[in-house]
């Protein structure tokens, strides 16, 4: 068979899946029960990931998008919130949670009847696409808890973000009250959810900041580099039993099963960095670009000898402090600086930890010392509680509003 046979035959199949799915037509066949996958946000195995055919449940104990195995887009927005009007807001969750469930599993947000004069519900840019494993995480800022009145539930771990040596900080990449991180292998798929999931809301928020990105998702197993072209996310736990410490919040609160998002816009300086011999990018991190091993070391999860990496190197630094987070960051890739006329490029820097103090213990020890410091600039911040998962029949949100 001709590699163009086979293209049309994996096309056949996939205008198979489409119409199974009723895709333009019904709603689709393929549902995943939220009782039966409430434990994780469960993958469809049997399907075929190359295709984006395969889903992940909106449904489970914990929010899909944190410790799901990274996609190649991300679609990432922060909104303002503009009402205290506790039902609206409660309305507006309960709304994002049809719409979301639906999204992922690769449906339209919902189907309409037949009136010609009046705009589709949904935007449509989807149709004919697979889900591509989209998952949507929701979050609130503290500025949130404050609108809502709801400060007296903000756990005490939730706190601003302190200072930090040298941040340039920009309004408008900092603040806001609800982020939406829209992930998938597909960056239409991504924009797409977010696109109909605001214009729902349209009356209730406005849209901050926005940002897509990008993470060289090839083998599924494989590290992703960043744009200095070294394998980012190689100390990243990957077990349950770790996601456990790491990862998800058990306080007796709304927050447990839940996780603090730790957001940076890191403007990445890739003209001063590519003028940069290897021996100093390799020193900047205390790791070899090639094979991603730590110094001293031949393979790339070999353990790492904090004596045998540079004093300033940025894995040394966040390291020592011995206060895991769980990194799940994307490129990303905004043209040109017009000041500069360089790249305006960097790393949509995201984090998800059980308490925000790990972050800012991480972030504070690589501080003013970090070597890599010269390379980049952080521009903007967010921290967001992001939700525990929810069971079917429970809108996203609902426990902090119980
Ligand atoms: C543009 C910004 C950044 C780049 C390019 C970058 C790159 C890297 C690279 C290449 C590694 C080594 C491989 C790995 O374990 O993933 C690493 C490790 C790490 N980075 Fe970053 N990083 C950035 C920002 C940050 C920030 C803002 C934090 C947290 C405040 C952070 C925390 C960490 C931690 C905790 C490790 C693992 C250290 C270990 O336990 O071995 N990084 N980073």
């Amino acid at each position: 068979m001709t590699n163009d046979e086979k293209w049309f035959e994996k096309k056949i199949d996939r205008r198979e899946f489409l119409k199974k799915a009723g895709i333009g037509g019904a709603g689709l066949a393929l549902g995943v029960s939220g009782a039966s996958a409430f434990f994780t946000n469960k993958v469809k195995e049997e399907k075929n990931f190359a295709d984006g055919d395969e889903e992940i449940s909106f449904y489970g104990s914990h929010q899909a998008g944190i410790t799901t195995p990274m996609q190649k887009n991300v679609y990432f927005v922060v909104l303002d919130l503009h009402s205290t009007d506790r039902a609206e807001v409660i309305q507006m969750f309960k709304n994002w949670t049809d719409y979301s469930s639906k999204l992922v599993d690769g449906e339209l947000v919902k189907k309409d009847g037949s009136n010609a004069l009046l705009p589709p519900s949904d935007t449509g840019e989807t149709v004919g696409l697979n889900p591509y494993r989209l998952t949507l995480t929701f979050g609130v800022s503290i500025s949130f808890l404050k609108k809502m009145g709801l400060e007296k539930k903000r756990p005490q771990a939730f706190r601003e973000f302190p200072p930090f040596p040298k941040e340039q900080l920009q309004d408008k990449y900092t603040g806001g009250d609800i982020v939406i991180q829209a992930c998938a292998d597909d960056e239409q798929v991504a924009f797409h959810a977010v696109r109909n999931l605001v214009r729902k809301a349209r009356n209730t928020v406005t849209m901050k900041w926005s940002q897509s990105g990008f993470a060289a998702i090839g083998d599924r197993l494989a590290t992703p580099r960043n744009l200095f072209g070294f394998k980012d996310g190689t100390a990243n736990v990957t077990k349950e039993k770790d996601f456990e410490q790491v990862v998800w919040c058990d306080s007796n609160d709304w927050m447990r099963d839940g996780s603090y998002m730790a957001v940076r816009r890191i403007q990445m300086f890739l003209e001063t960095w590519d003028r940069t011999n290897l021996q100093e990018q390799e020193n900047t991190f205390g790791r070899y670009k090639d094979s991603g091993a730590p110094f001293g070391k031949k393979h790339e999860f070999d353990e790492v000898e904090l004596e045998l990496l540079p004093v300033d190197s940025h894995v040394r630094l966040a390291k020592e402090v011995n206060k895991p987070i769980y990194r799940r960051s994307y490129s990303y890739s905004d043209g040109i600086d017009e000041r500069t006329g360089q790249f305006d490029s960097g790393l949509l820097f995201l984090s998800f930890q059980k308490d925000p103090d790990s972050f800012v213990k991480v972030l504070t020890n690589l501080g003013a010392q970090d070597k890599m410091n010269e390379y980049v600039t952080h521009i903007g911040s967010g921290l967001f509680a992001c939700f525990a998962g929810i069971k079917k029949g429970e809108y996203i949100g609902q426990k902090l509003f119980e």
